[in-house]
């Protein structure tokens, strides 16, 4: 593809070209796609409903643009190398012709077994190739899939099942993380107990663990395949067709399903990838996301092989079998991009240089970052000791519902700054608003980041309840799509994240609604109230803090806050545990009720001495005991 910058001038224009004339702007980088039908309009849209259609009418299958077309240019280079778990075990390369051919023979299997255009799918898969092989087959044929990642629990599993009302679930008996062997099917087994939609599970032998099979229901992947022919003509889809569905939590209790459509997602996730990454022919490419996040699904699978990339996919944890295991996969693949992201390299940054000394590699030419603010010290450490001073950082921002990299330095290209995510891609029109939604304008300003104008893989919809999309996007800021982030911009005009300003609080890069985080303590028969809020976590960014008034009924405090980690690991999943619960005698409260959540967060950042004038709340007397049982 002929989109690639090479400069800050050439950046610079292109940025300029995006905003005077997006249609031009798109309509250009759309033509080097294969489409069945071309579009009659580039984009028709409408913040207030909100409605956003790009390459209206346009028709395309997504993976003829990632498998069929390159095949005759590229098909016996390296699509996907898997590194397994367990450094032992055999690597698996699959070529562009070899992934061509398991797709299509997956697609007709899920066909055969009844799964059409339009219906949803449900992945909940440890991190092997048959993963990718499940997202494409599904594209292929126009079904639409939801990954679940594979670390939340059976019901909020379920949740998602039900949500979407999933035809087919696809998965695996077990999943290797580490030096454990974490059961995957037991999980499925579970949630499905309380899901009708559901007519049949695909399932993957990885670990040979014991499994029940339930027949009629559950049929083996290799047994799916069996005698299947791998050549299958990819259903015609409309761009605006449906391509997956991602859940993400907000500022509400319950998960929502992020909407994303075909040929929008297809442009962007190829155009960012090219462009932020500088991605040459024949480079080795790796992010480390899973691909039940966003991350993994545009920089693991989609951008990168629309592009014609090496994308390496990754199974395991980089602490096993140690701390030097990142680094060992670099070296062993030549990896030339490296994507993590701020929880990982500050987890790495614990165990010193010395894991890293043993490696040279001298191969990297860029490395990026993902998920969460990188702070400064972080940053210098991935630069220095991981980039040995010679590899750009691109700190990359953006979201699950934005789809692709919204605000990143171009590799290369676009002067860094430590813990800047810097400028906007081309097509990305970025505006700050005060609380009251009064454009900042200029630089050295600080405020809301919104967007003022559609980009081809934003979010269309939540599924099942557009006015949900509404509310939580559209409404906040009449006509602008808001984000949830606050923003700085610098005297230079470059912009750093300084996180949320909603109840969303980032884990380890991983989004939690403190709502969701408080209805899931709130099932313990003997909580009567909590409040959970996010305080600064060494390695995780943000922890999780939960304050919780509790019946104690004979138990002990240490008993009771086990039982209740417990009881969030079952709704939600380990990723959601408190790091810290505090069993209080109440909550800080307005005169209308309204939990004051500043205080909390003040305490739990240790800054519990700085609290302003409290008198005005409806039991300020409760402050100074939460203050004394605050454990930092
Ligand atoms: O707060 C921002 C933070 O992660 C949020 C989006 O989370 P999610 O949808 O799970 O997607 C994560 C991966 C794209 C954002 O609202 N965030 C993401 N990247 C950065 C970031 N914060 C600061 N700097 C980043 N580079």
């Amino acid at each position: 593809m002929s989109d690639r910058i090479h400069s800050l001038s050439g950046y610079m224009y292109e940025y300029q070209k995006s905003v005077q004339d997006p249609e031009s702007f798109w309509s250009r980088i759309a033509d080097s796609f294969h489409w069945r039908k071309k579009w009659d309009k580039v984009v028709d849209w409408n913040f207030e409903t909100p409605d956003v259609k790009w390459f209206v009418n346009g028709k395309l299958n997504i993976t003829e643009n990632i498998l069929d077309r390159h095949l005759y240019t590229r098909g016996d280079q390296a699509a996907i190398i898997w590194e397994p778990n367990d450094p032992e075990e055999e690597h698996i390369t699959l070529t562009y012709k070899e992934l061509h051919a398991k797709v299509c023979q997956f697609a007709n299997a899920i066909k055969a077994k009844g799964v059409g255009k339009g219906d949803r799918v449900i992945i909940y898969m440890p991190m092997v190739p048959e993963a990718a092989i499940a997202m494409l087959a599904c594209a292929r044929i126009g079904a639409i899939h939801s990954i679940v990642f594979a670390g939340f629990s059976a019901n909020a599993l379920s949740d998602r099942i039900n949500d979407c009302k999933a035809k087919m679930v696809i998965t695996a008996d077990g999943n290797f993380r580490g030096n454990k062997q974490i059961p995957v099917k037991e999980v499925v087994d579970e949630a499905l107990k309380n899901c009708d939609s559901v007519e049949s599970t695909i399932v993957l032998k990885r670990t040979g663990q014991d499994i029940q099979m339930t027949s009629g229901l559950d049929i083996w992947w290799h047994d799916a395949i069996e005698g299947v022919s791998t050549e299958n003509k990819a259903e015609e889809m409309d761009s605006e067709d449906m391509l997956f569905i991602l859940y993400t939590s907000g500022s509400t209790g319950q998960p929502k399903g992020v909407v994303h459509t075909c040929g929008g997602y297809m442009i962007y996730t190829a155009y960012s990838f090219q462009n932020v990454f500088q991605y040459n022919q024949g480079d080795v490419y790796w992010c480390t996301a899973d691909v039940g996040w966003i991350t993994g699904h545009s920089y693991i699978v989609y951008g990168p092989l629309l592009a014609g990339a090496t994308s390496i996919m990754f199974e395991g944890v980089p602490t096993f079998p140690d701390a030097g295991r990142f680094w060992a996969i670099c070296d062993k693949h030549q990896v030339n991009q490296f994507y993590t992201a701020p929880t990982a390299i500050r987890a790495l940054q614990a165990y010193g240089t010395e894991p890293i000394e043993p490696y040279k590699l001298d191969s990297l030419k860029v490395l990026g970052s993902v998920g969460e603010p990188i702070n400064e010290e972080a940053w210098h450490w991935y630069h220095d000791h991981v980039g040995k001073g010679k590899c750009p950082i691109v700190d990359t921002w953006w979201q699950t519902e934005t789809g692709g990299i919204m605000v990143s330095p171009l590799a290369g290209i676009t002067p860094t700054k430590p813990a800047y995510a810097t400028l906007p891609l081309p097509g990305i029109q970025l505006v700050i608003l005060d609380n009251e939604g009064n454009e900042l304008k200029g630089n050295s300003v600080e405020g809301n980041l919104c967007i003022k104008f559609p980009w081809p893989s934003m979010l269309r919809t939540t599924y099942g309840d557009h006015d949900r999309c509404k509310q939580t996007y559209f409404s906040t800021f009449p006509n602008h799509y808001f984000t949830g982030d606050g923003v700085k911009r610098d005297e230079d005009g470059y912009y750093r994240i300084l996180g949320r300003v909603d109840d969303v609080i980032n884990v380890s890069g991983h989004r939690m609604g403190t709502a969701e985080v408080e209805n899931a303590i709130n099932e313990h028969p003997k909580v009567i109230e909590s409040a959970v809020v996010g305080y600064p976590h060494d390695i995780k960014g943000q922890g999780i803090y939960a304050f919780v008034i509790c019946d104690m009924d004979g138990r002990t405090e240490e008993g009771l806050t086990k039982e209740i980690k417990e009881t969030v690991n079952k709704i939600i999943g380990p990723i959601a545990r408190p790091d810290k619960i505090q069993i209080v005698p109440g909550l800080p409260k307005t005169r209308s009720g309204k939990i004051m959540r500043r205080i909390l967060r003040k305490i739990a950042s240790g800054d519990g001495d700085n609290l302003g004038d409290i008198s005005t709340l409806f039991n300020p007397e409760v402050v100074e005991a939460i203050k004394e049982g605050a454990s930092h």
